[in-house]
Order: C-alpha cells, then structure tokens, then sequence
C-alpha cells in the first residue's frame, strides 16, 4: 500500500488526476473504474482541464462507473449516469458509448447486475478503479456487513447512507432504498486501485480501514488486500494514521 498525504485538497486534486492521466497517456485505450460523490469532483475538473489543453485524449477510453441507483434514469439530476456526463463525459472527447453506469430503471435489477459483469469481464481489466470512501466504511454501495457479495449486486442501503446522500434530494424520503453496485471482489480484480479521501470528518474511518483488522464490517478495509492500492489523502483525512 502507498499512501500519499497532501496538505490541501488541491493538491489531492491535481495529484489523483496526473495518476489517472498516466494510465491513459501510457495506454490510451485504458479501461477506467469511475466513481461518484464529492471527492472525485475536483479530480474530474482537472481531468477536464487537460483535456481542453490537448494535454490527454479520452478518444479510446472506456469506463465503467461503481454504482447507481435502483429507480431512476439516467436523465434524473441525482443519478450517477447523470453526475458523470456533468462532471466529466460532456466535457471531454470520450465517446458516450465507451462510457458504462449500471441501467438502475430496469425492470430487472438482478438480471442488470449480472449484464454489467459479464460486460466488464468481456471488457478486460479494469487498469485502474478510483474510488471514495464512506463515513461507515463503503467503497461503492458495499456496506457494512457480515458477508461480502463478490459481483455486481442490488443492495439495500445503510440508513447513514441514505442520511449522507439526502443532501442532494429535497428531503430523505426522496433518496432511493436500494442500488446496483459493483462488488468488492469486482473492485479487487483491478491492476489498481486509487482510493481518495479527504477531510477531518473520515480520519477516524481512514485509519480504521487501512491499519484496523480486515473485516466485512469495514468494506474499505479489504483493499488492504490489494497488491497496487494507492491511497491518496488530505492532511486531515490522515490526521489520525500512525
Ligand atoms: P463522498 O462519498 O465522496 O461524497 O464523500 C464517498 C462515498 O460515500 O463513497
């Protein structure tokens, strides 16, 4: 495991970008794992900006995003189809098409979860898969539990989720019940992995997944599993490592 510690998200910023834009500038037709959230906004940005400065070309890249909600479409202002194309896939040359997020209007999620495997195994490695982390320890939509699903699957979400993520909805009633998220051993299966965190508020969840025990109740901690993990924080977010 590699962990960098900045001072300042900035810095965060610039540095998760320059790691992702290695992997394209050395392998232009690079398989990217995307994530959404508040973290990887400003790694998004910068991506954006080497791309208008003819600095990097998304022309043959293919991605395949973590999760989605279970209900609505990618044409909701709160679905994560809907957050990539306006963080990053309407401002670059990548093709729509070499973009995946998991279909949560189905009207078979399971059958969706299992299309989306066979679509990333068809795809290759994953070169590399960023990710955030939750306040409770998820990577993706997999959350705290006593087993693990190693796929894609429907999962039902942590009450804090559902708390943490209201912010984006007119109230909590609003936010989904349920999601299609990869699964941890989906995540694992990439050449590398890049997990972002930043702020006080996920120092103490920071420390807890990369030097507590390895447990399905901290979904995080099973990267520690990972040969390639890269962990990239802020000053506050590594406030409580030793
Ligand atoms: P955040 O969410 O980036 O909005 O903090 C991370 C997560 O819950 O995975």
């Amino acid at each position: 495991m590699n962990i960098l510690i900045y001072d300042t998200q900035e810095q965060v910023n610039k540095v998760g970008a320059t790691i992702l834009a290695n992997i394209v500038l050395a392998k232009p037709n690079a398989i990217l794992g995307l994530a959404t959230g508040g973290t990887p906004v400003g790694i998004y940005k910068e991506l954006v900006a080497k791309n208008e400065q003819g600095l990097l070309s998304f022309s043959e890249v293919r991605t395949y995003n973590l999760d989605e909600y279970v209900g609505i479409d990618g044409e909701h202002d709160q679905s994560y189809r809907y957050f990539m194309n306006e963080n990053l896939f309407n401002h670059i040359d990548i093709n729509k098409a070499n973009t995946h997020v998991p279909n949560g209007k189905v009207a078979d999620a399971e059958a969706e979860c299992v299309r989306y495997d066979a679509e990333i195994e068809a795809a290759g490695q994953l070169d590399i898969q960023l990710l955030g982390l939750g306040h409770n320890g998820h990577i993706g939509f997999n959350e705290p539990d006593d087993s693990q699903v190693p796929g894609t699957h429907v999962v039902e979400l942590a009450q804090e989720t559902r708390q943490a993520n209201a912010r984006f909805f007119a109230n909590i009633d609003e936010v989904p019940t349920h999601a299609i998220t990869m699964g941890v051993g989906t995540i694992l299966k990439a050449k590398k992995i890049l997990l972002v965190v930043k702020g006080e508020d996920k120092a103490d969840i920071v420390k807890q997944a990369l030097q507590g025990p390895i447990t399905t109740q901290c979904p995080a901690s099973l990267l520690q599993l990972h040969p390639n993990l890269i962990v990239l924080l802020d000053k506050a977010a590594g406030s409580k490592l030793s």
